[in-house]
């Protein structure tokens, strides 16, 4: 066949899948139940067009965003995504370090294959040539408190600077693809920020993921346990699945710094809206009071500008750069930065502006129904 040159997210993921076995790939891909949220936070970001300006010096764009004091050179940041060795090898470090060269925003999951202190030893060399790594750390709230506490306590030590609270997981969505073929965690990785053994009793299952969940995570979770969760930490902390103007108040209300207006990438509750249409909810109700970032079906440079437009300070990517692993390791998602960068650059300058706080809503509109 002709030769194929990558040139957008979506031909990575088409490699992807071409590469990644049926156990992973059930894991990664699908949402829960029937894949409409998943489906349709892609599809919500079709449903708005640009409003692009002429003649206005575009010579010079600048994607620099600042969020909690850190300035990052683009606002394309990556989500916390568990187990990332099933892409490739490098796992969670391939990642860290392509968001390190590119000046992004690193989150990593709990459940990770890779630990915190493993993150921060492979971004190190890179920090030490001047790059600079800002990493958050996905907390899950487990039953056990101490574990938690042990968690953040690590989280601070290995330098990472703001804690994202998944809300939205109080037990695992029914995610059909791996009820029907049973998912295991591989044999030779394991979920590398706990002791040996940790999540061994769910391997038994079938369901590995959901049976860990419901083991381990607190389901009484509530909002007084992020007030507490607030007095253990001096790291700031964002609520990780709000697409409510309700609960975005709430966030504020109960002293928390920041909201993510996420659905899990489709993972939780089937039939929620896209996060691109909860956002400018969450955004007028949060008035600017704390920073308000997003994620899910994320494909395009052009997706990024309309969260920009709609009041996000920045987006996560989840399954690109899974994707992007499984395509080349870390230079796969050095391909993603490059893709998606250049994206939102070209954006920008076709829309008629220099720099990100110049985006807001009157550069978009709603698609017209015919
Ligand atoms: C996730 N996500 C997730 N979120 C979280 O808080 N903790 C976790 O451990 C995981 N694990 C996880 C695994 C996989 C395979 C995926 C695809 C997603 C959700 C993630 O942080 C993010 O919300 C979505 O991935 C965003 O949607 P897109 O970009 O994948 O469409």
């Amino acid at each position: 066949s002709a030769f194929k040159k990558i040139a957008n997210i979506q031909d990575i993921e088409d490699a992807a899948l071409k590469k990644l076995d049926r156990n992973v790939l059930d894991y990664y891909g699908p949402g829960a139940q029937d894949n409409i949220t998943n489906k349709d936070n892609k599809l919500a970001y079709d449903r708005y067009q640009l409003c692009p300006r002429v003649l206005r010096d575009v010579s010079n764009v600048d994607m620099s965003v600042s969020i909690f004091g850190h300035t990052f050179k683009t606002p394309v940041f990556v989500a916390a995504s568990a187990m990332q060795k099933m892409a490739n090898p490098i796992g969670e470090a391939g990642a860290a370090r392509s968001a390190c060269k590119n000046g992004a925003g690193y989150s990593l999951s709990t459940v990770s294959t890779t630990s915190l202190e493993d993150i921060s030893k492979s971004v190190a060399p890179l920090e030490s040539q001047g790059h600079q790594s800002v990493r958050w750390f996905q907390l899950y709230v487990y039953k056990d408190r101490l574990k938690s506490l042990d968690l953040i306590k690590r989280a601070e030590n290995a330098g990472f600077t703001a804690l994202l609270v998944t809300a939205d997981t109080p037990y695992l969505g029914r995610r059909l693809a791996n009820i029907r073929h049973g998912f295991m965690l591989p044999d030779h990785l394991r979920l590398a920020n706990f002791d040996k053994g940790e999540g061994d009793s769910a391997k038994k299952d079938s369901n590995y993921i959901s049976k860990y969940i419901s083991d381990q995570i607190d389901p009484s979770l509530s909002w007084k346990d992020l007030k507490w969760l607030k007095t253990q930490t001096k790291l700031p902390i964002l609520v990780k699945g709000v697409l409510t103007a309700e609960d975005a108040k709430l966030v504020v209300e109960n002293g928390l710094d920041g909201i993510v207006v996420s659905n899990h990438g489709g993972r939780q509750l089937d039939g929620v809206s896209a996060t691109i249409d909860a956002l400018d909810e969450v955004v007028q109700a949060v008035d600017n009071k704390i920073p308000v970032l997003i994620d899910g079906g994320v494909m395009r440079g052009s997706d990024v500008f309309k969260a920009l437009a709609l009041g996000a300070k920045a987006v996560f990517v989840g399954r690109p750069v899974l994707w992007s692993l499984a395509l080349d390791g870390e230079k796969g998602v050095d391909l993603m930065f490059d893709i998606l960068n250049e994206e939102l650059r070209l954006t920008m300058a076709l829309s008629g502006v220099s720099n990100v706080s110049q985006i807001d809503k009157s550069y978009i509109k709603p698609l017209a129904t015919r």
